[in-house]
């Protein structure tokens, strides 16, 4: 908790729903996919900066449990992106450094999208700059069913006993358990709900919401939410007067 009570420095780790791509193509009298290659165009962006920045780690929702729910045509337009971008970046990402992994139910997707995560995710595999998560037909309650059945497989195999669950032992089994826990969340265009993210992992993480649709969300944009992140106070439970005294002290 020692952290909570130092001045508020840059985001360790930012997750972003990266949202508004089809409101940005509409505006334009532009097909929605016109809006999801803009705000691929626009991630890479956003990733260069962050590395730039020696921020910690990055975690963007790209496709979401309910997303399979958008018209078919939608959908593999989506997975054919998500395959070229991986595929056409990754050298390059790697030079940089950018540590690639995706999280989510991977084994629904087409086996050809499955290898090119599984080899972005081998090629960057000891990188040490920054961690790049890409969220992908993932869910934050199917994030924390899984750790359920990981723990619960555990307990009906006698290896552990209820009494030693905690939440250490919950926050391990859920996926981002090697990094610092999201500490600025940005929703660009406009809708101010989580959508299925990171439930456990956002508990105490800082809410931004822009107005800003993806595409356009530069990463002049992304310095702003940080300078917002960075005026604010956390408190972490206790109250302000606490907290300036353990700054004097
Ligand atoms: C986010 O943009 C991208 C994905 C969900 C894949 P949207 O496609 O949701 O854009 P809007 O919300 O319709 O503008
Ligand atoms: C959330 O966006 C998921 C991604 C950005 C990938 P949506 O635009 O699908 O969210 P809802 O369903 O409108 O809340
Ligand atoms: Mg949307």
């Amino acid at each position: 908790m020692g952290q909570a009570l130092q001045k508020n420095n840059k985001p360790h780790h930012i997750a972003i729903i990266m949202d508004g791509n089809g409101r940005w193509a509409k505006k334009r009298g532009l097909p929605r996919a016109a809006g999801h290659k803009a705000g691929i165009t626009n991630l890479r962006k956003i990733v260069e900066y962050c590395a730039a920045e020696q921020i910690e780690a990055l975690t963007v929702y790209a496709f979401s449990s309910e997303n399979w729910r958008r018209p078919d045509q939608e959908v593999s337009l989506l997975m054919e992106l998500f395959i070229s971008a991986l595929n056409e970046q990754v050298d390059e990402l790697h030079e940089h450094q950018v540590n690639i992994r995706f999280i989510g139910d991977l084994a629904r997707f087409p086996q050809k999208l499955q290898d090119s995560i599984t080899a972005a995710a081998t090629l960057t595999n000891k990188n040490s700059g920054l961690h790049l998560r890409v969220a992908a037909n993932y869910g934050g309650r199917w994030d924390i069913t899984n750790a359920f059945k990981t723990i619960a497989g555990k307990i009906s195999r006698g290896e552990l006993e209820l009494n030693d669950v905690d939440e250490a032992m919950i926050q391990q089994a859920l996926t981002l358990s090697d990094l610092p826990e999201p500490d600025l969340f940005i929703r660009t265009g406009g809708e101010q709900r989580i959508s299925n993210y990171l439930l456990w992992q956002m508990a105490y993480t800082e809410m931004y919401f822009s107005d800003t649709y993806w595409p356009d969300f530069s990463p002049e944009c992304l310095a702003e939410a940080c300078s917002w992140f960075e005026s604010r106070q956390r408190r972490f439970g206790r109250t302000p007067e606490q907290l300036k005294q353990s700054e004097r002290a």
